[in-house]
């Protein structure tokens, strides 16, 4: 929960600055033109983390391709993952014979990542199923996945901003930071 009207105050340190940040995405759209080019693609968003990245990376790439939304919650406020990924809808968008690239904010245990790209190869039938991430830790994943494309590595630390979130706030940062600590222990305290 913030403790001051304006979020800034409630930043650290900046990890990734907005212009970084985009000066990457360039590249990564690039690199999926390349790869995608000619191809039937559906680019499948995971919100609500990635949608800023989303939005931001995907008016880089000028290719012919079909956008769909994923809602799917793995943290339940706090910075520890609970290990549950709960999908909010009952059916996935149709894929089946086209090139999937899933599109999420950040590769953290691996947990989501993981049981997304399970349930669209058990359930769908998509020529490939390929995953963009902005931000990946560096760290031993719980789950088999890497990252086809990612924009950066970072170490094994809470982040917010750029669509990230700590208890539902921060995620209209346009930058990547940490937080002060006391933050985390105020919400330690009120139950957040
Ligand atoms: P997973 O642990 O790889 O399954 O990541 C699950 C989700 O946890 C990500 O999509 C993010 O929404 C969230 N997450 C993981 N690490 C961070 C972080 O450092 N800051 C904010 N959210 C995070
Ligand atoms: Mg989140």
């Amino acid at each position: 929960m913030a403790t001051d009207s304006l979020l800034i105050s409630n930043i650290d340190h900046i990890l990734l600055h907005e212009q970084t940040i985009l000066s990457r995405l360039d590249q990564m759209a690039a690199d999926i033109v390349q790869k995608y080019r000619g191809l039937d693609l559906t680019v499948l968003a995971v919100l609500n983390g990635s949608l800023i990245f989303a939005a931001d990376l995907l008016r880089r790439i000028p290719l012919p391709l079909k956008l769909e939304c994923l809602s799917v919650s793995s943290y339940h406020g706090g910075t520890s993952s609970t290990g549950v990924v709960t999908f909010d809808q009952l059916s996935f968008p149709e894929i089946a014979g086209r090139h999937v690239l899933i599109v999420d904010d950040i590769l953290d245990t691996g947990r989501t990542l993981s049981a997304i790209r399970s349930r669209l190869v058990q359930e769908s039938s998509p020529l490939s199923v390929s995953i963009c991430v902005l931000l990946r830790k560096q760290k031993t994943r719980d789950c088999e996945v890497e990252a086809d494309f990612a924009g950066f590595e970072i170490g094994d630390e809470f982040v917010v901003g750029y669509g990230l979130d700590f208890a539902e706030e921060y995620r209209n940062l346009p930058f990547v930071g940490v937080l002060k600590p006391e933050i985390f222990a105020a919400a330690a305290q009120t139950g957040v």
